[in-house]
């Protein structure tokens, strides 16, 4: 039973256990003197090490595995110049540290921190609009709801997530909106960015200038490449309030029906070429008996949803419909996805609109699903569509980290939420969602979306620019110091 002899292994654990023990002094070390060292340079308002706004940003994290970090301080910075002076800390002390904006991530580790610095964007959630440049201006710490509502009354919109909650981070791996068909990905939108490089010093890059290499690698580089303080982007002209010029809502579906929505989903995938029709659908693999387990949204620019797009969706037996007349900030704010308290996984995937490739995924996942499921509240497929019209005006604007791959493709997401008890994923879940992302094949010509994916996954190397990208990561970063004191994407 036991590979080697029971006191031996304890013997080993023993070892481990202080080498383990040894590396967190080091990191508590560094970090405290970082941490000193902020508390002298501003004081306790902007570094916090306990009290209730510190809790409420250490335990604030979507995923319940990144709340139960203890940060050794937590720093609010209210400017780019402030950050200037964190990081410059931060890198003399040689201390770890995590970066939070919205929260969302679900990958352990890229928003929290033990034994470290978390910066938190709290304090910087400006936006604002010049109509004379059509620039939406907007701080790293805006939730995209709140952004899309102060937006309106001008007309204009970001392409932020297609749940409200959802932060700025979402920009740096890419970004699919429900305008995403008609504007590209969201980081397509970026004019210019202001990024604090690991050493302090501050940069403006866009798409000319000196820094245009870093310009590009900020899209779908995640958290890689510098701490981004001030997002310049190119709104989208939606409309206002009164515009209910989008039609569309949500779509209920039985557990019954799981191959007919699967199915319709390949096929709309594959075939739907027009830029005003959007999809975004959670498949269950949960409950199959439920009559309510397929969630399917649907909004088309339009007095209604056309039958020669929609269709085949039409055609299945649904169990609710909430369909109406709506403006965008309508549909970018009718999804919260502020809930809290759930571990949370991410997996991912790219597909070609393919009905077996798709039903076969979805039922490794439904397999995977049952063999745990005591440990589980919900188990959703997410499937987002990436049509060539996405690329098409990515390429436009100079395209991006992430790389037209040629095809319109699916973004997979394949995401267990753990019941509320549940503080780590668990040894035996591990060895299986490693073994149903084996199952679950991405097609390799195509890139995987890096904010839908396991930490386990090296997303970089499916980017055609994978090259260019790692060249770029150690011009900016020579020192290696984020792989070294971050948590992040694999692969540079
Ligand atoms: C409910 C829900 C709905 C979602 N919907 C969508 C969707 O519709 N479309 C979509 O594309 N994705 C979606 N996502 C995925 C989302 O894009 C990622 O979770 C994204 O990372 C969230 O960004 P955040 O700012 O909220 O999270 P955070 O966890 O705060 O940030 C994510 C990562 O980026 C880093 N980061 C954040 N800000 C900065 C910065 N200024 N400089 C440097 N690094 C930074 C963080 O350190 C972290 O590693 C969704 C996720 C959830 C949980
Ligand atoms: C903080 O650290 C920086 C970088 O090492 C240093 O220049 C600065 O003097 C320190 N400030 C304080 C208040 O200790
Ligand atoms: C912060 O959280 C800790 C740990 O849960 C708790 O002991 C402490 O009382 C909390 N402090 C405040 C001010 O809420
Ligand atoms: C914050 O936004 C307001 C408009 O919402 C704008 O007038 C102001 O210049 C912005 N400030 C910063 C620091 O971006
Ligand atoms: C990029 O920034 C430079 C200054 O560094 C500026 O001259 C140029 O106009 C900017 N280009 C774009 C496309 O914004
Ligand atoms: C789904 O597609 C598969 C593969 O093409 C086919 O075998 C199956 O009959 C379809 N099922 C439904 C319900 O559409
Ligand atoms: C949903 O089902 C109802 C009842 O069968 C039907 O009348 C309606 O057209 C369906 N709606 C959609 C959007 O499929
Ligand atoms: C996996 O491990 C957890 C706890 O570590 C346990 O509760 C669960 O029953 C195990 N599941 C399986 C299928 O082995
Ligand atoms: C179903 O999942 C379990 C747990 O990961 C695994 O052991 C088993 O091999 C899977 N079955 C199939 C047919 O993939
Ligand atoms: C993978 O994608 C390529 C196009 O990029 C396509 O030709 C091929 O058929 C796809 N394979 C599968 C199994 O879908």
């Amino acid at each position: 039973m036991y590979p080697v002899s029971k006191p031996l292994a304890c013997a080993l654990s023993g070892v481990l256990y202080y080498a383990l023990q040894v590396a967190a002094a080091s990191d508590l070390t560094t970090a405290m003197s970082a941490c000193s060292n902020l508390t002298a340079s501003f004081g306790p308002t902007i570094v916090e090490t306990g009290g209730a706004q510190y809790n409420a940003t250490a335990q604030g994290t979507w995923s319940l595995f990144n709340s139960l970090d203890r940060p050794t301080c937590i720093a609010y910075p209210t400017s780019t110049a402030q950050v200037q002076t964190i990081m410059k800390a931060i890198y003399a002390a040689g201390s770890k540290y995590a970066v939070i904006a919205g929260g969302h991530s679900a990958m352990v580790g890229y928003n929290s921190i033990s034994n470290g610095v978390l910066i938190s964007f709290s304090q910087m959630t400006n936006v604002s609009y010049d109509s004379g440049s059509d620039t939406v201006t907007v701080q790293p710490g805006v939730h995209w709801g709140d952004a899309v509502e102060y937006l309106q009354s001008y007309g204009v919109a970001v392409l932020g997530g297609r749940a409200a909650d959802v932060g700025t981070g979402l920009l740096l791996g890419g970004g699919i909106s429900f305008l995403s068909p008609q504007y590209g990905w969201s980081a397509d939108a970026l004019k210019e960015a202001d990024v604090v490089l690991v050493t302090g010093q501050m940069v403006t890059a866009n798409a000319t200038n000196q820094y245009k290499d870093l310009f590009q690698a900020l899209k779908g580089g995640a958290n890689r490449f510098g701490i981004v303080t001030r997002y310049a982007l190119t709104p989208a002209h939606v409309g206002t309030a009164a515009d209910k010029n989008w039609y569309g809502g949500m779509i209920l579906y039985p557990g019954s029906q799981s191959a007919a929505v699967s199915n319709a989903s390949a096929k709309f995938i594959r075939e739907n070429t027009d830029p005003k029709a959007t999809l975004m659908v959670l498949m269950s693999t949960m409950d199959l008996t439920a009559t309510d387990a397929h969630i399917v949204y649907v909004f088309y620019q339009g007095a209604s949803l056309p039958t020669s797009i929609y269709g085949t969706f039409l055609s299945i037996p649904n169990t609710t419909a909430t369909l109406s007349s709506m403006s965008y900030a309508d549909m970018a704010t009718m999804i919260p996805g502020n809930a809290r308290g759930n571990g949370q996984q991410f997996g991912a995937a790219s597909y070609i609109g393919d009905e077996a490739t798709f039903l076969t995924g979805f039922n490794h996942f439904v397999n995977f699903t049952a063999h745990y499921k005591s440990l589980f509240e919900a188990s959703y497929l997410i499937i987002s569509p990436v049509p060539r019209s996405q690329w098409a005006v990515s390429t436009a604007r100079g395209g991006n980290a992430i790389g037209d791959p040629g095809v319109a493709y699916a973004s997979m997401n394949f995401e267990p939420i753990y019941l509320p008890g549940i503080l780590a994923v668990p040894a035996n879940v591990t060895a299986g969602f490693d073994l149903l992302l084996s199952q679950v094949q991405s097609n390799t010509s195509l890139p995987l979306y890096i904010n839908e994916c396991d930490a386990s996954q090296s997303v970089f190397a499916t980017y055609p620019g994978y090259a260019t990208l790692k060249q770029t990561y150690a011009k900016y970063d020579p020192t290696r110091f984020n792989i070294r004191n971050t948590v992040g994407p694999l692969g540079l």
